[in-house]
C-alpha cells in the first residue's frame, strides 16, 4: 500500500469548488481552494483591534499540504496528532471522517469502548494523509493518548425527547471524569475539547480532575460550543437572505437552553433585526438541539452538524497551534469575562498554548434584550458549574502522574 503521506487526492466532484482541479497532464490546482478543509472550513476568522472592532480577515494556513509530483497533485501529511474518545458514536464517526480529511493532521487515534475496530478499518481506507489507529477498551486508552496534541471527547449518552442536557449528568459526569483522568496521565499538555453534555457541568468536572492531577492549564480546556455558532450563522443567513459564508454571530454564555445567548447585535455583516426577529431567532438557536432530538424521535441528538462544528473547532485549534494569527472561535472556557461565572462561553483567540486572549470586550454595548438575557442566564449557569465542581470534589483522591 502506498504510504498515506504520498497518497494522491482524487477530488471527484462537479461542485464549483473542484472545477478548478484538473488531474492528468498539465494538472492545475487552485491552492486557495484545496489548501484547507473545505467542507468544514471555519468561517472567516475575526480579528479584534484594540478598539474592539471585529473585522473579518482572510485566513492563510501556514502549511502547504499539497505538492505537485509530475502531473499529479499529491497530499502531504500535516504534523498534528488528534485523539477522539468516543469515536464510534453518532458524533464520533463523522467527526473522525472530517478530521481524517484535515491536511493539518498526521495521525488520528480513535478510542471507544465499542465498535472502534470496524470504524478504524473503514476510515483507514480513505486515501487522505492522516494515519488512523484504533484503540479498543480501557486497556488501550493510554496508547491512544500517547503524544497527541488535541483530545476531543464526544463519549457519552445523548438526549432522548423530553430530556434536558442536565438529565445526562448522572452517566456522562463519570465518563468525562474517567477519560480526563487518563488525559491527565498520558497527554497532560494536550488541548482538551469536551463535547459531552451537559457541557456547562462536564467542563468544570474536567477542570477539577486536571487540577487534582496537578496538570490543569485553563488555556487548554474547552467546552465545544461551536454548534451554537454554526446554528446561529445558518438561521440568521436564512432569515436575512445573507450569503452563509459571510455570516458570523458570536454566541456566549453556556451550552444549554437559556444559557445559550446569541449576540445578534454583534452579528457580521452588520444586520438589523426587529424585536420579533431577535426573540424568534434567539429562541430557535437556544432550542435547536431539542429541534433535532425531537426530529430524531428517540434515536439521539445532533450528530452530523455537531461533527461539522467540532471539526471546525479542531481545525481552528490546530491553526492556532501552528502559529496562524487571528484565529478566533467561541468556546466555553475558564475566564473572567463575567466575574460571577468561572466558566463562560465567549470568543477566544487561539494560539500555540490554546486560549491566548478572551474577547470579553464583546460583552460591552449589549442591547437591552441581550443584557437582560445575560443577567437571566447567570443563576442557571452558575448552578451547573457548581454542580460539576461539587461532583468532582467529592470523588476519592486520585493518583497523580
Ligand atoms: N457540545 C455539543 O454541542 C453537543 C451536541 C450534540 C451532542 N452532544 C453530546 O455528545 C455526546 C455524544 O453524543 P452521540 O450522539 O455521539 O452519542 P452516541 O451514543 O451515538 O455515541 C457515544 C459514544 O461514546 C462511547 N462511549 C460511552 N462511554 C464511553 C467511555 N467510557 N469511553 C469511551 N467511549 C465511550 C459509546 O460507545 C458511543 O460510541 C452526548 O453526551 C451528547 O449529549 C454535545
Amino acid at each position: 500500500m502506498a504510504s498515506a503521506a504520498m497518497s494522491t487526492l482524487n477530488l471527484i466532484s462537479s461542485s464549483p469548488l473542484n472545477k478548478q482541479l484538473r488531474h492528468g497532464a498539465g494538472a492545475t490546482v487552485d491552492a486557495d481552494h484545496v489548501n484547507g478543509f473545505s467542507s468544514a472550513r471555519p468561517a472567516p476568522p475575526m480579528c479584534c483591534s484594540s478598539s474592539s472592532r471585529w473585522q473579518a480577515v482572510k485566513m492563510r494556513p501556514r502549511l502547504r499540504p499539497w505538492r505537485r509530483a509530475g502531473s499529479r497533485v499529491v497530499a502531504q501529511a500535516g504534523s498534528y496528532k488528534v485523539a477522539i474518545l468516543g469515536a464510534a458514536g453518532g458524533i464520533g464517526q463523522p467527526l473522525s471522517l472530517l478530521i481524517k480529511m484535515s491536511p493539518l493532521v498526521s495521525a488520528l487515534h480513535l478510542y471507544d469502548i465499542a465498535n472502534v475496530n470496524g470504524v478504524t478499518a473503514d476510515l483507514g481506507h480513505c486515501n487522505s494523509p492522516a494515519r488512523v489507529a484504533g484503540f479498543a477498551g480501557k486497556e488501550e486508552l493510554a496508547g491512544c493518548l500517547d503524544g497527541v496534541d488535541v483530545v476531543v471527547i464526544p463519549a457519552g449518552v445523548p438526549r432522548k425527547p423530553g430530556m434536558t442536557r442536565d438529565d445526562l449528568f448522572g452517566i456522562n459526569a463519570g465518563i468525562v471524569r474517567e477519560l480526563v483522568e487518563a488525559v491527565a496521565d498520558h497527554a497532560p499538555g494536550a488541548l482538551v475539547h469536551v463535547i459531552t453534555n451537559p457541557v456547562n457541568s462536564t467542563v468544570p468536572i474536567a477542570a477539577e480532575v486536571l487540577k487534582r492531577k496537578g496538570v490543569y492549564d485553563p488555556r487548554k480546556l474547552f467546552g465545544v460550543t461551536t454548534l451554537d455558532v454554526v446554528r446561529a450563522n445558518t438561521f440568521v443567513a436564512e432569515k436575512k437572505g445573507l450569503p452563509l459564508a459571510d455570516v458570523d454571530v458570536p454566541v456566549v454564555g453556556g451550552h444549554a437552553a437559556a444559557t445559550i445567548l446569541p449576540l445578534l447585535s454583534k452579528a457580521r455583516p452588520k444586520t438589523s433585526f426587529t424585536d420579533e426577529e431577535v426573540e424568534e431567532l434567539t429562541a430557535r438557536i437556544q432550542n435547536a438541539g431539542t429541534e433535532v432530538v425531537e426530529a430524531k424521535a428517540g434515536s439521539g441528538s445532533a450528530t452530523l452538524s455537531m461533527a461539522y462544528a467540532a471539526a471546525r473547532f479542531v481545525e481552528a485549534s490546530l491553526r492556532g497551534l501552528d502559529g496562524d494569527a487571528d484565529v478566533y472561535e467561541c468556546a466555553y472556557v475558564q475566564c473572567q469575562a463575567v466575574p460571577e461565572l468561572p466558566f463562560f462561553a465567549c470568543r477566544v483567540r487561539l494560539g500555540k498554548d490554546g486560549v491566548e486572549e478572551v474577547a470579553a470586550a464583546e460583552l460591552r454595548g449589549l442591547t437591552e434584550f441581550e443584557a437582560r438575557a445575560l443577567e437571566a442566564l447567570k443563576p442557571q449557569l452558575r448552578a451547573s458549574i457548581d454542580k460539576g465542581v461539587a461532583y468532582a470534589q467529592q470523588l476519592p483522591a486520585v493518583a497523580t502522574g
